[in-house]
């Protein structure tokens, strides 16, 4: 059994036809079923049921097609790794989601490139999905983000869950409440959301924190970045949510206020090819820690 096997076995069963996955294949159908009538006996079960249409597996097939997708993939992944580790002059390509770089992203990296001058950094502004499919394709080593997306072919390690903060201008009533609001207080307002593009994203999430409480803002207006809303929030326009690390941001009549709510929080994610062990990540791990040691924050040591 080779590779081109379970490559052909699982164009079909996506497919549920042999002539579209021929198609999709670029062969001729005639190889294609041989080629599958080879598989079934080398392996003495059927895959698919007879006579099925649109065609179904048999439970052996539907096992087979689980471990032959995870196969392929892995082959994929060591493909990508391979070429990153043949590349002479070590690089080490980070993507990240564009807020981060107002936190501590900015402090991590410097802080990598001082330790560590030999290396080679390059860092890539993309969304957090599309550093999962980055990641399986070599183009960047690791992925900093804030959504919770899954994928088999990558580890994704919780670092930690920032507090939300509240933005108003200095005119706003809130902007006296310096113990804070709750979501309940400004689910009424004018809020600014961002991005508003490449759905799931940072909006997606404030709204499902509004959610949980059973909570629905209706005065929404989408905005294409971090920036732009905090720049409409000091020009008395309306208000916005945003991970506390925006505080760096400085406008004037800008205000931010702590939200009390207890999942008033936006997880930050960091993304790596599950095989990876390479001695860079870990690197990069360690200035992890220190920043957050700078920063009195806790953490679980453990996670990689
Ligand atoms: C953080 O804010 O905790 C963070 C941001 C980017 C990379 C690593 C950590």
């Amino acid at each position: 059994m080779e590779l081109r096997h379970l490559r052909y076995f699982v164009a079909v069963v996506e497919e549920q036809s042999f002539t579209k996955a021929a198609e999709k294949l670029f062969i001729a159908q005639p190889p294609l079923s041989r080629q599958i009538q080879n598989l079934e006996q080398e392996l003495g079960i059927q895959l698919f049921e007879r006579g099925s249409r649109p065609l179904k597996t048999t439970e052996a097939g539907q096992f087979f097609y689980q471990h032959a997708v995870k196969l392929l993939s892995n082959a994929e992944e060591i493909k990508s790794m391979t070429k990153r580790v043949g590349i002479a002059g070590r690089t080490v390509t980070i993507g990240f989601v564009g807020s981060l770089l107002f936190g501590l992203l900015s402090r991590i990296v410097y802080l990598f490139k001082q330790q560590h001058p030999h290396l080679k950094i390059e860092m890539v502004e993309m969304t957090t999905n599309d550093q999962i499919q980055a990641l399986k394709e070599g183009r960047i080593d690791v992925g900093f983000g804030r959504l919770r997306i899954s994928d088999p072919a990558v580890k994704r390690i919780l670092l930690r869950e920032e507090r939300l903060m509240v933005a108003v201008h200095s005119s706003h009533p809130f902007a006296a409440q310096k113990e804070g609001v709750y979501l309940a207080d400004v689910v009424d307002q004018q809020l600014f959301l961002y991005p508003n593009h490449n759905k799931p994203n940072f909006s997606t999430q404030i709204r499902g924190v509004f959610s949980e409480y059973g909570l629905e803002p209706r005065k929404i207006r989408e905005v294409r970045e971090l920036q732009l809303a905090l720049g409409f929030v000091a020009a008395g326009e309306g208000l916005c949510i945003v991970p506390e690390s925006a505080q760096n941001i400085h406008l004037a009549h800008l205000h931010f206020i702590p939200l009390l709510d207890d999942s008033a929080v936006s997880p930050v994610f960091m993304a790596i090819r599950n095989m990876d062990e390479s001695e860079d990540i870990r690197s990069l791990f360690d200035c992890i820690y220190q920043v957050y040691d700078l920063e009195a924050f806790t953490y679980d040591r453990n996670v990689f």
